[in-house]
């Protein structure tokens, strides 16, 4: 299979995006054609600092590769350096319904959160480059955590959309999502999903030290229930934090439950930070490798941009055709 995914270059990443994301790509990429994009047109559609998004693009590069994304085995690239991105999004603007794109639930959330004169176009317009993300290396699955649902259900319609009425030009992807970690909650808030924009201490993110780590397992939210359960529904707080257990250690949520059954909730976070702790540092020891070498990672995401642009520029102008444009 074909498989695209990217992540925003917003400084670091947390543990939501490993385990809804990026633990998927690794099992991927040994047996597919995976592309893994950095996606910097996506990151600025919300307040940025231009003085810091080069290091940040080579920050999240040198994540990628610490993590174990080979770049033997998959393209690893920057979304902006493959100008096919921005061309398609616009093509595929055209016929994307103002009305859908008025309903997606992370326009409308973001929208919420932001100053009226920093809700842009560029927000508004997103999923449409996303669709263009995907579609233009005819991908054929895209494994993203649950929030990004709905974004990829857009690219379906918008792929069946086209090819109806243009004629077939693009595969029509379909969305792989973790059974349990499709949706880590924030540890301050469980309602919410972790995001580190939102509140950093809700978050677990691989650059935390081992005490920020410690300080903000051990603050998490729970409840005032008695005993160890594994139950979303009623114990969103506990469940996460079982949840989070679980895939680090590899285990189903309820096996996680019954090691913990005799345990109170100061044990679980105890045995939880050391758990996080352990994984996450040797993770920021390969990462401090990655940044002594930058130039490095640059010739790695030229490599990528070398590999992805044929592909894409060739969808570009199939699809150009397809719509009596002149290629
Ligand atoms: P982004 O940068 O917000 O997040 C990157 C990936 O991490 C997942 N994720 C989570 N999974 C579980 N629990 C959480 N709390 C959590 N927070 C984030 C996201 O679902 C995502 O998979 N629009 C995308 C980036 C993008 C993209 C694409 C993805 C642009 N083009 C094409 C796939 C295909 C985004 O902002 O993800």
């Amino acid at each position: 299979m074909t498989i695209f995914s990217g992540i925003r270059p917003t400084g670091s990443i947390h543990i939501g995006n490993y385990l809804g994301a990026i633990k998927n790509w690794l099992d991927l990429q040994d047996n597919h054609d995976c592309f893994f994009c950095i996606v910097d047109l996506h990151a600025i559609t919300t307040p940025f600092q231009p003085n810091r998004l080069q290091e940040d693009v080579v920050r999240l590069a040198a994540f990628y590769l610490s993590l174990g994304l080979d770049p033997g085995k998959s393209t690893l690239f920057i979304q902006s350096q493959v100008k096919e991105h921005a061309e398609l999004a616009w093509l595929l603007g055209t016929i994307a319904p103002f009305g859908e794109l008025a309903r997606m639930t992370q326009y409308k959330e973001k929208s919420r959160q932001l100053k009226p004169d920093q809700i842009n176009g560029g927000l508004f317009y997103y999923p449409v480059l996303m669709a263009a993300d995907i579609l233009l290396y005819q991908t054929e699955a895209v494994p993203v955590g649950e929030d990004q649902q709905q974004h990829v259900e857009l690219t379906r319609s918008l792929a069946q959309k086209f090819n109806r009425q243009f004629g077939q030009t693009f595969k029509v992807p379909k969305v792989l999502i973790p059974k349990e970690q499709a949706r880590i909650r924030s540890l301050r808030d469980p309602e919410r999903k972790m995001s580190k924009t939102d509140d950093p201490r809700g978050a677990v993110s691989f650059l935390d030290s081992a005490e920020e780590i410690k300080a903000n397992v051990m603050r998490a939210v729970t409840d005032s229930e008695k005993g160890i359960k594994y139950d979303p529904e009623k114990r969103p707080g506990l469940a996460n934090l079982l949840t989070i257990y679980a895939a680090l250690e590899n285990i189903s949520p309820s096996e996680a439950e019954q090691k913990f059954a005799d345990c109170s909730y100061r044990d679980l976070k105890e045995e939880l930070s050391q758990q996080l702790i352990s994984f996450i540092q040797p993770i920021q020891a390969e990462y401090q490798k990655w940044m002594k070498q930058p130039e490095k990672i640059k010739a790695i995401l030229e490599e990528g941009r070398a590999k992805a642009q044929p592909i894409a520029q060739k969808t570009v102008l199939q699809a150009k055709n397809k719509m009596g444009l002149i290629g």
